[in-house]
């Protein structure tokens, strides 16, 4: 590489991106759904055990390996083990999917902005809803809408596009989401949902609440597809991932229960259904809207900190893919931006046409487009990122490089190094591939049977490291 790649202009601005890219509609539409089809809770409780548990130490692995290779997801796996850069490129192939279903949300989200500045919603917002999205041409245009205004963000680069883009956008976002929180809650009724989001009811927890939890924790971390990686790689070596890893997963957390606190209570406040499902933000937040005292003004205020908090997101989705082809087909930014933004828009159209003329298009196990790439990204290809980077990091990656990496060479202290390591070692490895058998369909004895191996080859491989033989991937 002969150009000097870009960076950062400061640590702040790194920790405003990274949680611009995890704060999102993970926190602001799917958390408050989730909770309140999972029992509420138990659900709350779930999510937060595993974000302290997996999301930290998935969060350090991915900024290490981001930091030290300097290169995009798939470059920076490669530089580190030569042959690895293909979990790369299964987090690169993970981005666009989710990328191009992802912006057709966004576009909804523009809509609604729009409904609200002409002055909101009059009639059934129910009704408004399923006109919109089942009508063919108007939401694709509302998708290229979002895709632009994702491109000419990114298109100015690392630190005068997304890094300026953020500051503006998330503190806003806080500010206007206190604003919401502060009005619901004062609403009469409101205690009922306070307690339903917090208390949980530990006979509620199944394995598929467990299971919903921790797919949320990936999507909603923006874990095991390598963004991460990619915004770590245009970190100053001089920064403390280990601060930096523990900040960004607590402020997504902190953004995704503030949400909770303000969709639910409202939801209860007003006797309706807290399961609503993915409705719940465009059909049953408008219902309350229409009913309170301005709620014109709450509405757009509303609509306008989601679509901040949606395109931070969908920056870092369309970055991964730009620096891959920077920094691997060593195209100028701007020429890859608007590559990969015209491909993208094909996807997305497939995408947004399966509310319409392609609803009943079956493309996979009776799912239509949309819900076949939710699930693939959702439930197979982020825990596989997420089980193939607890591998890289616990196996195939030299501990010494490793510890040199997260340390800055033993600047920093980091006394919990050792539990940090075997954790995602024993720990992540176990739970991540539990997690995608389910996923997979399997259950039953065959689980326990596919456990059995994996101890077993973990318990073989500490036996031959302790006998210095373990020299199967040179470590
Ligand atoms: N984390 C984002 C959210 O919560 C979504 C996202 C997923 C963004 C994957 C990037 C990658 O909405």
């Amino acid at each position: 590489m002969n150009k000097k790649r870009e960076s950062w202009s400061s640590n702040m601005g790194f920790i405003l991106a990274a949680a611009g890219s995890a704060i999102g509609l993970g926190n602001l539409w799917k958390f408050p759904y989730l909770a309140g089809r999972n029992g509420g809770g138990a659900f709350v409780f779930i999510y937060v055990v595993l974000v302290v548990v997996l999301g930290f130490s998935l969060t350090l692995g991915e900024m290490a390996v981001g930091r030290n290779g300097e290169l995009d997801a798939f470059g920076s796996y490669n530089k580190i083990k030569k042959g690895w850069g293909y979990i790369g490129i299964i987090g690169i192939i993970c981005c666009f999917l989710i990328y191009s279903y992802y912006v057709v949300i966004v576009g909804w989200i523009i809509k609604y902005v729009v409904i609200y500045l002409q002055g909101g919603i009059d009639r059934d917002p129910a009704q408004i809803f399923e006109t919109f999205i089942s009508s063919t041409v108007n939401p694709i245009y509302y998708t290229a809408l979002a895709i632009t205004l994702t491109s000419l963000i990114v298109f100015k680069g690392v630190s005068k596009g997304i890094e300026k883009a953020s500051k503006v956008m998330m503190p806003t976002l806080f500010i206007f989401l206190m604003i919401i929180l502060f009005r619901v809650i004062t609403l009469p009724g409101a205690m009922e949902g306070v307690k339903y989001f917090l208390k949980p009811n530990f006979s509620l927890i199944t394995p598929s609440v467990v299971i919903a939890a921790l797919g949320q924790v990936f999507f909603s971390l923006s874990l095991g597809m390598g963004i991460i990686i990619t915004y770590g790689s245009y970190l100053s070596k001089n920064e403390n991932i280990i601060k930096n890893s523990l900040i960004v997963p607590l402020l997504d957390t902190i953004i995704a229960l503030l949400s909770g606190l303000t969709i639910l209570p409202a939801v209860f406040a007003f006797g309706l259904e807290p399961s609503a499902g993915p409705g719940l933000i465009f059909i049953t937040l408008p219902k309350i809207f229409q009913s309170m005292k301005f709620g014109g003004v709450f509405g757009i205020i509303f609509f306008i900190l989601v679509f901040f908090a949606a395109l931070s997101s969908t920056i870092s989705l369309l970055e991964v893919l730009v620096t891959f082809v920077i920094d691997q087909a060593s195209l100028k930014r701007e020429n890859s931006v608007i590559f990969l933004s015209i491909i993208v828009m094909v996807v997305a159209a497939f995408n947004s046409l399966s509310f319409s003329t392609m609803s009943e298009l079956k493309v996979f196990l009776g799912m239509n487009f949309f819900d076949f790439l939710g699930y693939l990204t959702d439930n197979i290809l982020l825990p596989l990122g997420g089980l193939l980077l607890c591998i890289f990091v616990g196996y195939i990656w030299k501990k010494e490089e490793l510890k040199n990496e997260i340390t800055n060479h033993g600047r920093i202290k980091f006394k919990l190094f050792n539990m940090w390591f075997y954790g995602v070692r024993y720990l992540g490895v176990q739970i991540l591939s539990l997690i995608l058998l389910q996923s997979l369909g399997l259950t039953g004895a065959a689980v326990w049977y596919v456990l059995i191996l994996i101890l077993f080859l973990q318990a073989a491989f500490e036996v031959f490291e302790q006998r210095g033989k373990a020299n199967f991937f040179n470590r």
